[in-house]
């Protein structure tokens, strides 16, 4: 949902207070703007409580991390819209940590291919890492550029995006993709792994026990690689307004080259080539 231009100064401006669950606008409006804000916050999920000790839009969760989000995008996250939720401060944590990404191990190579407005991208460069994002969506794309300076940010569909137009491939692949298509992101994603590499993303928890085959071929390809399931808690995604459940995958490119990473593209025309002749 896009927030117009007026609202959204009126969302950002210093006197508007963003607490918890609470969100009190704190200057003057004229009526017809203050009818538009409490539109857009009650459309959003807000209740407007008058008491006098409130005074505010109450949501039914913690909306600090939804706020700053939609102030940086100029809009609410939506399920319709590119299936944006941006990954909480914890998740992100739990992220960097899996994959040492820190301040120890700085210029580490990491691909953030579905970036919304940088809520993985933006700790990852800031603990020192050279992080290149994807993002579809162009205002998302220009916050994300704006906040979190990455190496590089292309704003397109990097389902479209060929591995081979990176000369190496990433240390590192941080995701969380729209979970629409979440397998079919990841599956191009493993092509941007460089050797010795690791991925990870978050994911609905049905791909730990959906049994068609996309999801089935997906178990057995993070069990090969030595790769590993890891659950979140059932409310890490609430305070941006999902109850989805979720896990994380961790997926190394192990020794066994069980996946399609860069090198394995890099070798492909090669072969092509050999075998035409
Ligand atoms: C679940 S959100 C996550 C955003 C960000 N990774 C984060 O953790 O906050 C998924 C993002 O993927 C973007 N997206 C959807 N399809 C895409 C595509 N084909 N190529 C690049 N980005 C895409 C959406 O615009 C959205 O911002």
């Amino acid at each position: 949902m896009k927030i117009p231009e007026d609202v959204l100064a009126v969302l950002a401006d210093q006197r508007t207070v963003i607490d918890g669950n609470r969100v009190r606008i704190g200057l003057e409006l004229e009526r017809d703007l203050y009818q538009r804000v409490d539109k857009i916050l009650k459309e959003a999920g807000g209740k407007w409580d008058g008491r006098k000790k409130v005074r505010a839009h109450v949501f039914r969760h913690n909306v600090e991390d939804l706020m700053h989000h939609a102030i940086l995008a100029g809009e609410f996250v939506s399920a319709r819209d590119l299936g944006w939720f941006p990954t909480p401060p914890a998740v992100v944590e739990e992220m960097l940590r899996h994959a040492s990404v820190s301040e120890n191990r700085p210029g580490l190579t990491v691909l953030e291919p579905s970036a919304g407005t940088g809520a993985i991208a933006g700790p990852a460069s800031a603990r020192g890492a050279m992080v290149d994002c994807v993002e579809l969506d162009e205002h998302r794309a220009a916050a994300l550029t704006e906040r979190c300076r990455p190496n590089r940010v292309v704003c397109g569909d990097f389902l479209r995006l060929d591995p081979l137009d990176y000369q190496q491939g990433f240390q590192r692949v941080l995701m969380n993709p729209p979970f629409k298509d979440a397998l079919t992101h990841v599956d191009h994603a493993i092509g941007f792994l460089g050797d010795d590499a690791l991925l990870v993303s978050v994911l609905p928890e049905s791909v730990i026990w959906r049994s068609d085959r996309a999801h089935t071929e997906f178990r057995q390809l993070v069990e090969t690689s030595g790769g590993t399931f890891v659950s979140l808690p059932t409310d890490a995604f609430e305070s941006v307004g999902t109850r989805v459940r979720t896990v994380l995958a961790v997926l190394p490119t192990g020794e066994l080259g069980a996946l399609r990473t860069h090198s394995w593209h890099r070798s492909r025309p090669r072969q092509a080539f050999l075998f035409d002749l």
